[in-house]
């Protein structure tokens, strides 16, 4: 069976053999034949010369579809171009599972949520547009439909813009990174960057549309944007004036964290219009994420326009600032025709309600309290609890059973308003990330279960999906990619605080083979 799981299915008796001649696409889905015939041509077997039919059924939502695998050979029915996607990638997976004959049998299947995406983060450490479409590709094996791509933060800029060629010149660039592998602990002195130009970017927009994935663009803001004011430095309260500011060489939430986007100062939407304007035109689709997260406020505090914003719009505190600032550049989407996205830690009373929630962060109850209000109170809420599908972490602290059973429909959220959880979002942060081996590792096979989260319904059994595994462990072989072999492995409770440790202190690729344990 195929990962994720097929909502209905009805085994018959025998094989269906592969025929030489009878692939047909319904003129209807036509728009996603290369995501098709690429879903199929992993099979390995020959899968193109199986007599498949693709048709269309209006009868059948976007994303469902319909498998009947006979002596016939394989009619496979499609709501839309999302669903005749779907469905080459289960019949290649069947396929796989198989040893490149299909079961004979009839399915139904159907996602439980409509949102299932990877969100990727690319400033930490910048990846070429030919290792985001691998990753697109797996997506599409498993299933999903949104790639969140994290296109601005403190350490780069990595989107190309015409009207502001400093993001590129400066911002896209940094020094040093922070490194700890190898026996390094520490800067490495070797400079780091790059970004997508526009041309790439619509090629990988052209190519998300052929395999049904929708990509969702982020502008971090007003905190992780120091790649912005590095390149402008007016953008902050006082960059300009009391300290230059560079791309940052470190992560995480610290002194650089406080430089901010100037909340009172007209440059600031003016520059953020200008550059969204551009990103729309890139990127076609509904949604735009704005970022929110990790903001600290203390230079807004200080800061007189700042200060008199908050006044002039009666606003109870910074947080709230931060509310009306998002809000104001949500609602300039919304003329363009675009949706806002933010991540939950700029939920407050000022933020207007039809942005959509991104939940990340759980361990503050109060960020999941104030989430489950958001979606009691009818605000559209994305999934994305950083201890079950943040993938940056090893697989010791997070452990693929944990990503497997992930619920998006967090405690709290009442039965009547699940269906405000829109889906999930498994996110790759890449701080720690900085080779394709490492990437691929803490991908695969998560991607898998991540999968399983956001398509499948709430039970779900695990044993049943290791089972499945090993077809999926050779498909990744077969293509060359790096994967986190018996990953599936239950490990004692001592061995992983001990890989925990060593990744928080000595050394980020302990899990890698030959990485040190
Ligand atoms: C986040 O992980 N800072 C959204
Ligand atoms: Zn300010």
């Amino acid at each position: 069976m195929p990962i994720p799981m097929l909502k209905e299915s009805q085994p018959k008796a025998g094989t269906v053999g592969f025929q030489t001649n009878g692939f047909s696409l319904d003129p209807a889905l036509e728009g996603v034949k290369e995501g098709v015939l690429a879903m199929l041509a992993l099979a390995d077997a020959g899968g193109l010369e199986t007599a498949v039919r693709l048709v269309r059924n209006d009868s059948l939502a976007e994303e469902a579809y319909k498998l009947t695998c006979d002596e016939t050979g394989v009619l496979a029915e499609a709501g839309g171009e999302a669903g005749a996607v779907h469905a080459s990638a289960a019949l290649a997976q069947l396929a796989l599972e198989n040893g490149g004959v299909l079961p004979a049998c009839t399915a139904f299947d159907e996602p439980r949520f409509g949102w299932r995406g990877l969100s990727l983060d690319i400033c930490r450490h910048f990846f070429p547009l030919e290792t985001v479409k691998r990753i697109v590709e797996l997506m599409t094996f498993y299933r999903f439909n949104r790639l969140h791509l994290h296109l601005s933060d403190d350490q780069g800029f990595r989107f190309e813009s015409e009207r502001f060629p400093l993001l590129n010149t400066v911002g896209s660039r940094r020094e040093s990174t922070l490194v700890r592998k190898n026996g390094k602990n520490g800067q490495d002195g070797i400079p780091h960057g790059g970004y997508y130009t526009k041309a790439e970017l619509r090629e990988l927009v052209a190519y998300c549309k052929a395999r049904g994935i929708e990509i969702v663009p982020e502008l971090d803001m007003p905190g992780h944007a120091l790649a912005m004011i590095a390149a402008y430095p007016k953008l902050a309260c006082f960059a300009d004036k009391e300290h230059p500011v560079q791309v940052a060489t470190s992560f995480g939430v610290s002194e650089f964290s406080k430089v901010l986007l100037c909340a009172g100062n007209e440059r600031t939407y003016a520059f953020l219009f200008g550059l969204l304007d551009e990103i729309m035109e890139i990127f076609p689709f509904e949604f735009i994420h704005l970022g929110g997260d990790e903001a600290v406020k203390d230079e807004w505090k200080r800061c007189p326009n700042c200060q008199k914003v908050k006044q002039e719009q009666g606003l109870k505190d910074e947080r709230e600032l931060q509310g009306w600032f998002l809000s104001r550049v949500s609602r300039y989407l919304e003329t363009r025709g675009r949706k806002a996205i933010i991540w939950n830690d700029g939920l407050c009373a000022s933020l207007d309600s039809n942005i959509v929630c991104q939940y990340w962060r759980p361990f503050l109850a109060v960020g999941n309290r104030s989430t489950a209000h958001y979606a009691n109170a009818g605000g559209r809420v994305i999934g994305s609890d950083f201890l079950h599908i943040y993938f940056d972490y090893p697989y010791a602290a997070t452990p693929l059973k944990k990503t497997f059973h992930y619920e998006p429909v967090l405690g709290g959220i009442k039965k009547t308003r699940a269906s405000n959880v829109v889906g999930t979002e498994c996110a790759v942060w890449t701080e720690w990330i900085d080779t394709e081996e490492k990437l691929f590792f803490n991908l695969l096979p998560r991607l898998a279960a991540a999968a399983e989260a956001g398509w499948s319904q709430r039970r779900r059994n695990y044993r049943e999906f290791v089972k499945k595994l090993p077809a999926h462990y050779a498909l990744y072989k077969r293509l060359g990619l790096a994967y986190a072999k018996d990953a599936e492995q239950h490990l004692p409770f001592w061995k992983r605080v001990r890989i925990a440790k060593a990744f928080l202190f000595e050394n980020t690729h302990v899990e890698l083979p030959g990485g040190g344990v």
